[in-house]
């Protein structure tokens, strides 16, 4: 996500704001930019890359002036690059705006404009903020409007999510902030005040904030603040008093990041499904602006190939099913690491899907170039803006979950089911293979699944619990079938991947091949039960592991009293259609591994020997 930072008060607000970025720069970002005003005019300076190279840039002027705003760029909307950067302005450059969110509408909006005659320099969604409140200055020119009128003018036209800091020429000694779906805070500080996506930008000036909520503006002044509803009226808000430090800041609270991204699932899938899961009846239920461009190609796919590794192929097992439930069309994933050794056979008519949160991971970067030597159509599902994969495919949906800092993968892995379902859906309507009810059906879950999750969340306790109660052992086995199965394996890996006992997921059917001879008291089983299709043969495998002394814990369907007579534990998830349990049967296994680790008082966000993106081969 976007990191942005804003000051008006006594003091220099350059260093101010540049030091600010430096605190938000564990979020990940491509490129950064600040706006100051000196008194008589706007000033602004963008850079892609680090901060060090905007400070290299700015050092050439000697700009002064107590009011600036800064921001760092996580880019959703036009690729990485200095016209990209943040604060974008309007035609005069007499309006800089600096953005975190996803404005949906802003083609349209875009298209609206240049034919008023404005003049668009960049590829942003965010620009057009910059032109509406440049218009609403325009149109209300006779009446001389407050800044912070005009932008709420210009965000009248706006759908989609936005937090945004915004200073003018036209009412210059003035910071405007508004919110809708992104978070912004203020600093109040002793005549002097800031506004910031994130308190670690704030919390080494004051710790006296104030929260903004959604449809709230602030405009901050150097002599005071006010808050204003989206109607205009003022509303009074508490101050809040933060105790934590900047680097607990930066983990919003969080013990680790790791936790902070587990706990970011809901919002990660609502940003994921944004602008793209239509509402039933609006002609199509999914649009994927990503894709549009090869859609007439995707008719003629006769075969998918999904290449991965780790976590993401694991998403990609899910996606499997998906695919060849949804579109009928065949589907086969492969270790990118092992597919791209292989000489593999790809018919004509081959989509290959290379999915990949950091979008550089070497082994499916190499999958995906074979694949399209071979003459494949290729998208990427990536959550990195501008990497090599999302360059390199031929189109692509990206995941929007913002940056994942802790190595092991968890809000990535809920995104990228998300886009898979979304993508299975849209193939399978495109092929009519698929019916309007399933259709519909599934899209409403979809929808339920923040909820579902944040119930889950609310175990965490429960969860913790469980970890310290299965801390004696070194050895597990994760079972699943059908869509579980991969989430098996996602369980084992992410137990084994932070906390260092050994793991294995496996499918339940297998078990009784071999696997099964592994069973005492000593290997514990995690068994995925929901109510699903295979429900009753996950009963079997359960009676069979307690027959030979293993231990069960088991994560099955909330209301489950006849699991809760065989297993030794359960965590029940909320009731959902078997498509789309595997968003939630995961949560437990992702909280589980984190406490482990935790417990064992290992480093979760860095642990042992890995990286959070396999550069090498
Ligand atoms: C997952 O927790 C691991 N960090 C690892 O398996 C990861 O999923 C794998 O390296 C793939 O990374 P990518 O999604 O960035 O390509």
């Amino acid at each position: 996500m976007c990191g942005i930072v804003g000051y008006i008060g006594k003091r220099q607000a350059l260093p101010i704001v540049i030091e600010g970025l430096k605190r938000l720069e564990y979020r990940g970002y491509d490129s950064a930019g600040v706006a100051l005003w000196d008194g008589k005019k706007l000033q602004d300076e963008r850079a892609a890359g680090r901060i060090s190279v905007l400070e290299g840039n700015l050092q050439r002027k000697s700009w002064a002036g107590n009011l600036a705003i800064a921001h760092t760029r996580w880019a959703t909307h036009g690729k990485p690059s200095e016209a990209n950067a943040h604060p974008q302005s309007d035609c005069t450059k007499g309006i800089e705006v600096v953005h975190n969110g996803i404005i949906e509408n802003h083609a349209e909006l875009r298209e609206a404009l240049i034919r008023e005659g404005h003049k668009f320099v960049s590829d942003t969604d965010t620009e057009v903020i910059s032109h509406l409140i440049e218009r609403a200055f325009l149109v209300n020119a006779k009446e001389k409007i407050l800044l912070e009128h005009a932008v709420l003018d210009g965000l009248r036209h706006v759908t989609g999510t936005f937090g945004i800091a915004v200073i003018s020429k036209h009412d210059p000694r003035k910071l405007v902030a508004a919110r809708r779906g992104s978070p912004l805070i203020l600093g109040i500080g002793k005549d002097e005040f800031m506004v910031s996506s994130d308190v670690s930008a704030i919390v080494e000036h004051t710790r006296k904030v104030v929260y903004l909520h959604d449809d709230e503006l602030a405009v901050l002044t150097p002599q005071g603040y006010e808050i204003l509803g989206f109607n205009k009226k003022t509303i009074s808000k508490p101050l809040n008093t933060i105790d934590w430090d900047v680097v607990s800041a930066q983990k919003g609270g969080y013990p680790h990041f790791m936790k902070k991204e587990i706990f970011e699932g809901p919002e990660t899938l609502e940003n994921a499904f944004r602008g793209r899961l239509l509402e039933a009846g609006k002609g199509g239920l999914v649009k994927l602006g990503g894709i549009e461009e090869i859609k007439n190609k995707l008719l003629t796919v006769r075969r998918i190939l999904v290449v991965a590794c780790g976590t993401s192929y694991y998403a990609g097992l899910v996606g499997k099913y998906f695919f060849e439930n949804f579109s009928r069309i065949p589907c086969s994933v492969e270790h990118a690491s092992e597919f791209r050794y292989s000489n593999p056979v790809l018919e004509k008519n081959t989509l290959v899907i290379a999915i990949s949160q950091s979008g550089e991971t070497a082994d499916t970067l190499e999958a995906l170039r074979d694949a399209k030597k071979r003459g494949a159509l290729a998208i990427g599902i990536v959550n990195v803006v501008g990497s090599t994969i999302a360059r390199e495919s031929d189109a692509g949906v990206y995941n929007h979950a913002g940056p994942e800092i802790g190595v092991a993968s968890t809000k990535a892995f809920l995104s990228q089911l998300g886009v898979l379902a979304l993508l299975a859906m849209l193939l399978g309507k495109e092929k009519e293979a698929v019916s309007e009810v399933m259709l519909q059906k599934f899209s409403a879950e979809l929808k339920s699944l923040p909820v579902k999750i944040k119930k889950i969340l609310a175990m965490d306790e429960k969860i913790r619990k469980l970890a310290e109660k299965y801390l004696k052992y070194d050895n597990f086995l994760f079972l699943g079938r059908k869509y579980q199965y991969p989430v098996a394996l996602e369980g084992a890996l992410k137990l084994k991947e932070i906390s260092y006992k050994y793991a294995e997921g496996l499918a339940a059917g297998e078990m009784k091949h071999g696997p099964i001879a592994l069973v005492d008291e000593d290997m514990p089983c995690i068994v995925l039960a929901p109510k699903d299709s295979v429900y009753e043969k996950m009963l079997s495998n359960i009676e069979e592991i307690k027959a030979r002394g293993g231990k069960i814990l088991a994560v099955a369907t909330e209301g489950d009293e006849r699991i809760a007579k065989l297993a030794d534990d359960v965590i029940y998830i909320p009731h959902t259609m078997e498509e789309a349990a595997p968003f939630l049967s995961v949560v437990p296994l992702q909280l589980f591994a984190y406490h482990t680790s935790d417990l064992l008082g290992l480093d979760v966000d860095k642990p042992r020997n890995l990286a959070k993106s396999v550069t090498v081969e």
